[in-house]
């Protein structure tokens, strides 16, 4: 049982915890930071770059980032929190484990913007810029992000076990999901081209390779050659983190996707699937022939998914990894 002093306590904190927290719904805008921190921008560019040179691949698993941020609960930075022993973070669910990548190129971000402005801009907003800048950088278009988000206090592991597909996904289950998110059939078959960059492991595709639907059969939408490709990438024994290419231009974001998954060559089965069912073909085969339609549908797709927001309370975190002290009681008197 608590005490009438402990109920008081709690009572205090959580009224001071309203004061510190601003509600993380907020209208976001082109040029949010331009009177706090001028150069936010430059330096988030700058320091892709970097990135690029580093490790061409790691702008890619940036990208993937705004993704599974803003699907589970908005875009709320919730994705880059560590665990801590009393909250499971986001790293080790079900979709993240063994796979999201490149955490330290956020780190960095942020560490160079601290030093610009101290406090100023959230974590939530570095994703943003981070992804949008790394489709500029590999080829793709270039296009103006809305800013002002806020970091949550907390990860939701649970939340992202539930929502975020699996790559066995057929086009169906995806339709509907990316639906709970106002997000249409076209958005899904845009933001999709994501895949344009990057890689995957074996892991994502030994079911569609050895046993598609648990027939014992490989997936039949799948290119004969490129099968033959796929099964020397990962045969039965390998190590499933080894890793294949999205597309066949892995470093560069055009439509080299698009045309792949027309010739049966897409190397997820949530890719191939898009091609396979009636709903999504007629985006894969239009984007596939023209890549500036395929362009501009991304940039609405990432501007709709990155307007998703909680409404939950938040903080502009001073590192992305964990959420700034709490205050202490000493703070009340
Ligand atoms: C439509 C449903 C989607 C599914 C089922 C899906 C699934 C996956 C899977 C399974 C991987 C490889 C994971 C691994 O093997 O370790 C992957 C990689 C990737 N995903 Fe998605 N994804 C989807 C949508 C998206 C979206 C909307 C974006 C971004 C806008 C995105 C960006 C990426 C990127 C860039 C990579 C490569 C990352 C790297 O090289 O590190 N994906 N995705
Ligand atoms: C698509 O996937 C869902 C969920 O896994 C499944 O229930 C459905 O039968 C599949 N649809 C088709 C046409 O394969
Ligand atoms: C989708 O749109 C409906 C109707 O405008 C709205 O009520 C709902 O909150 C929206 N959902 C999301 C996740 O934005
Ligand atoms: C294929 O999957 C089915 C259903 O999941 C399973 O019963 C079967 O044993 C699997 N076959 C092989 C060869 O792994
Ligand atoms: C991949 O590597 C990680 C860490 O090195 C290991 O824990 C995991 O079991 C490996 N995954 C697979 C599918 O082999
Ligand atoms: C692609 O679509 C645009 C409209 O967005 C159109 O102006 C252009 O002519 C098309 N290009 C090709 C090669 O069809």
């Amino acid at each position: 049982m608590a005490t009438i002093n402990q109920l008081m306590t709690m009572f205090l904190s959580l009224i001071f915890l309203l004061h510190i927290a601003y509600v993380a719904s907020s209208d976001l805008r082109p040029g949010f930071y331009s009177k706090t921190c001028p150069q936010a921008e430059f330096i988030v560019r700058y320091v892709m770059k970097n990135a690029l040179i580093m490790e061409p691949r790691s702008l890619a698993s940036v990208m993937r980032f705004q993704f599974h941020d803003c699907f589970v609960n908005g875009c709320d930075a919730s994705m880059l929190l560590d665990d801590t022993p009393t909250m499971l973070g986001e790293k080790l669910a079900l979709s993240n484990i063994n796979s999201l990548r490149s955490f330290e190129v956020i780190d960095e971000v942020k560490e160079a913007l601290e030093n610009e402005c101290p406090g100023i801009v959230s974590c939530a907003d570095i994703i943003i810029m981070a992804s949008r800048d790394a489709v500029a950088l590999t080829g793709g278009p270039n296009w103006d992000v809305k800013l002002g988000r806020l970091d949550s206090l907390i990860a939701y592991q649970e939340d992202s076990n539930n929502i975020m597909p699996s790559p066995r996904a057929n086009a169906s289950a995806l339709i509907n999901l990316f639906q709970n998110y106002n997000l249409s059939v076209k958005d899904l078959v845009s933001l999709s081209g994501s895949h344009s960059i990057g890689k995957a492991r074996c892991f994502s595709i030994m079911f569609r390779l050895y046993n598609q639907s648990g027939t014992g059969k490989p997936d039949p939408a799948i290119d004969p050659y490129y099968r033959k490709e796929l099964n020397k990438l990962c045969p039965i024994d390998v190590d499933q983190n080894v890793t294949g290419n999205l597309d066949a231009t892995p470093l560069v974001f055009d439509n080299q996707y698009f045309k792949d998954l027309v010739a049966g060559r897409g190397f997820l089965n949530s890719d191939q699937t898009l091609f396979t069912f009636h709903q999504t073909r007629k985006f894969v085969e239009l984007y596939s022939r023209n890549q500036s339609q395929f362009f501009e549908a991304f940039v609405e797709g990432m501007l709709k998914m990155g307007d998703l927001q909680s409404g939950r309370p938040g903080e502009v975190r001073k590192n992305c990894r964990v959420v700034n002290a709490p205050p202490t009681s000493s703070s009340y008197s």
